[in-house]
């Protein structure tokens, strides 16, 4: 009889070594880097709050200085409905009255309490900040907003103080005009106030659910012109806290925070996830160039020779000495996701009666890697290059990635004939007996 009992170690993916090592290159990268942290307060009140903050209690043991931000908008609906108050608007960005604030208030101490109690429990000094000067918004678009604020200014030096001492900082969303009143802010300006002030690297937006494109399928990376566009469109799918936080998400990148980040917190270990794997669980809205593909270097290398055994043990490429990728280094290219190589694809060029044709070698993507569309850009950016070049086709031999080259990419197999000849006594030499797929580039 067999049993389909596992247990929890053998049900859960183990992680590979060379996910480790990825795991690890974001650890000193990540060193001493502040990272705002931002969750909506309907999260608070979920089973799996407990370990949203057990990620975070991770990640400022490696020493990267935390900034906890925290969203109400949840606690305030529910508490005005409790007290049947109606609210003129609960997200801090409308309009806030008299009664609006004594709710806000009450909701968001309460939740800071709860959350200092949740920090103190796990042992992680923490301390409430009142680093934001605020002022009323005022009127806008003919409405006076009463107690609704608007950030003037981030105290940094209170703020680093706290970072230097081990001690996070938790800015409610609420702030204090210096005359004694009590203003409600919006969580997502709050953090991103901070964040530009402090040069975080980081924003991350812990969210109740993630940003998915109109196929359901997440959106894994948005640039800036992207995340403004999507804010501008106002798509009824986004919900007012989402549409909030790619409006905030395009002014911190546009105000120097490399990277934000939105992740759906009621998935396990989302935090985590989306910043120690390159690929992420949720959404990167990005101000730099966090995907590309460049000329490969001298120092490649050893770590192409590396990614690429795996596809040479299952003889779906040629193994190739260093000395022979090092003499034709300027024909590859690598791709990198955050500055770390997952692929990489080598262009070779020969010359015969007047045409030049290019060949399309050393295509692969890491395992961990695939089904990402990483495949389909190398290839492009091999055809495009082959272009620059003065190619009219280009050619690929390959023994078991034929169909994806015939299937996704347009190539036809043809006969080894088609090869320029000094390239056709190769092949013939290393009895791969390799498919030979053929394109013209137009
Ligand atoms: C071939 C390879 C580069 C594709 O990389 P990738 O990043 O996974 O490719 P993409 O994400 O762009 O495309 C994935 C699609 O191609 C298909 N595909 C990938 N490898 C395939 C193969 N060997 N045969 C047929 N289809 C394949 C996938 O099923 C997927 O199809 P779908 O989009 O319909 O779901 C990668 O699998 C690899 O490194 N293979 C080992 C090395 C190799 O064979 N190189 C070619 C010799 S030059």
């Amino acid at each position: 009889m067999t049993t389909t009992t596992l247990n929890n170690d053998l049900q859960k993916p183990q992680p590979r070594f060379d996910d480790l090592r990825g795991i690890l290159h974001y650890v000193p990268q990540f060193r001493q880097k502040v990272f705002v942290i931002a969750f909506d307060g309907a999260l608070m009140t979920q089973p799996g709050f407990a370990s949203i903050l057990q990620d975070v209690a991770v990640l400022q043991s490696l020493n990267i200085e935390v900034v906890l931000v925290f969203g109400a908008r949840a606690q305030v609906r529910a508490l005005a409905a409790k007290r049947g108050i109606t609210l003129y608007n609960d997200d801090g960005m409308g309009r806030t009255d008299a009664a609006g604030i004594e709710i806000a208030t009450d909701a968001i101490m309460r939740q800071c309490s709860e959350l200092v109690a949740d920090l103190t429990a796990l042992e992680m000094p923490v301390a409430v900040s009142n680093a934001l000067a605020v002022h009323p918004a005022g009127v806008i678009d003919g409405v006076d907003l009463e107690f609704t604020g608007r950030i003037e200014r981030v105290d940094e030096e209170s703020l680093r103080a706290l970072l230097k001492a081990d001690i996070i900082p938790i800015l409610p969303p609420l702030g204090y005009d210096g005359k004694g009143a009590t203003l409600r802010l919006n969580s997502d300006a709050v953090a991103v106030e901070v964040a530009i002030e402090l040069q975080a690297a980081k924003v991350i937006f812990v969210s109740e659910s993630g940003l998915n494109d109109p196929d359901g399928q997440r959106l894994a990376q948005i640039s800036v012109a992207e995340a403004k566009e999507m804010y501008k469109k106002k798509d009824p799918k986004h919900d007012v806290s989402m549409l909030s936080k790619l409006r905030y998400a395009a002014l911190a990148c546009q105000e120097g925070v490399p990277r934000v980040h939105i992740v759906d917190g009621t998935l396990d270990e989302a935090l985590l996830a989306e910043l120690f794997s390159n690929e992420g669980v949720g959404t990167m809205i990005h101000a730099d160039d966090y995907q590309q593909i460049r000329k490969a270097r001298a120092s490649d290398v050893p770590e192409l020779l590396s990614m690429m055994q795996q596809s040479v043990d299952d003889a779906a490429l040629v193994p190739r000495s260093r000395d022979s990728i090092q003499s034709k280094i300027k024909d590859f290219f690598v791709l990198e996701l955050d500055g770390h190589p997952i692929g990489s694809v080598a262009v070779h060029s020969y010359e015969e009666e007047g045409q030049k044709v290019a060949e399309l070698a050393c295509l692969f993507v890491k395992r961990s890697h695939k089904n990402k569309s990483h495949g389909r850009k190398l290839v492009a950016f091999a055809e495009e290059t082959a272009k620059q070049r003065g190619c009219e086709i280009i050619v690929a031999l390959s023994t078991q990635a034929f169909r994806f080259f015939e299937e996704k990419m347009g190539y036809t197999v043809t006969t080894p004939d088609s090869l320029p000849t000094s390239r056709r006594e190769k092949y013939d030499k290393s009895g791969r007996n390799s498919k030979v797929l053929v394109k013209a580039l137009k």
